[in-house]
């Protein structure tokens, strides 16, 4: 199976609740750039503070910052059986970055690497955007579609609501996307290293798509 990963997908495609069960089930470190971004945040770092202004705009955070973050986490001895990257990188700017340090460290070699992009129709996304909740303990990912409760069922946390997921944020972050991000895929393409996985249907199918991708 594939173990160098790459996530991409647009807001609310479904990466976050794959990539949580990949990552469980095969070991391997979840570099989740989203979560990362919100803990600095949490921790009133100066990274926080000013993530905290980009992404309250449904903008990229700037490159220097996220790729500092990201990078170290690739470079780490927990990630030397492989890593599922989701959220980065997110513009060619920082697959550049990504593909220098990984030249760098003689990981040079495409074999074990994929990138995964989930395809969803535009129309439903904001609907998922709209109906998600978070548990704040543990992170996990709801929808208010399928569970009501306003606890986690896994840990008994509080569920809440993420500050850009409302309309107004969330368009922004589909532009940011289209403009910034959807370029990758000819990028990743021309490496060969693309595969679409439909992102549709159910949670379990998705999942089941996306073993058969990693396993060809
Ligand atoms: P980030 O937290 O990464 O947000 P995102 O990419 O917009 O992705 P989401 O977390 O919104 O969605 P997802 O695809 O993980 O979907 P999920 O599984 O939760 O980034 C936030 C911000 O940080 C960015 O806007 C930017 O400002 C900044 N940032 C992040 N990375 C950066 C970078 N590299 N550079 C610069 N800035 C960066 O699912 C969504 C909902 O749908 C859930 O409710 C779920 O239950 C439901 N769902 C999932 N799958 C299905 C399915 N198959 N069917 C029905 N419902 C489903």
């Amino acid at each position: 199976m594939k173990t160098e990963i790459i996530f991409l997908g647009p807001p609310a495609s479904g990466k976050g609740t794959q990539t949580d069960r990949l990552s469980t089930e095969f070991s391997l470190p979840h570099i989740d750039t989203g979560k990362l971004l919100r803990a600095e945040i949490e921790a009133g770092s100066e990274e926080g503070k000013i993530a905290k202004g980009f992404m309250s705009q449904g903008q990229l955070v700037p490159a220097d910052l996220v790729s500092k973050i990201i990078i170290k986490k690739v470079m780490s001895d927990e990630a030397r059986n492989g890593y599922i990257l989701d959220g980065f990188p997110r513009s060619i700017e920082q697959a550049d970055i990504l593909e220098e340090a990984l030249a760098n460290a003689g990981k040079n070699n495409f074999d074990n690497r994929i990138v995964v992009k989930l395809v969803v129709d535009e129309n439903m996304l904001l609907d998922r955007i709209i109906n998600r909740r978070m548990c704040k303990n543990c992170n996990k990912i709801f929808s208010l579609k399928n569970y009501t409760s306003d606890i986690c069922d896994e840990c008994g946390g509080e569920l809440y609501q993420r500050s850009d997921d409302n309309e107004e944020t969330a368009k922004k972050r589909f532009d940011t996307y289209n403009e910034q991000t959807s370029p990758l895929s000819e990028y990743y393409a021309q490496k060969s290293l693309l595969k679409e996985v439909d992102g549709n249907t159910s949670p379990e199918a998705v999942y089941q798509n996306i073993l058969n991708v990693l396993n060809n």
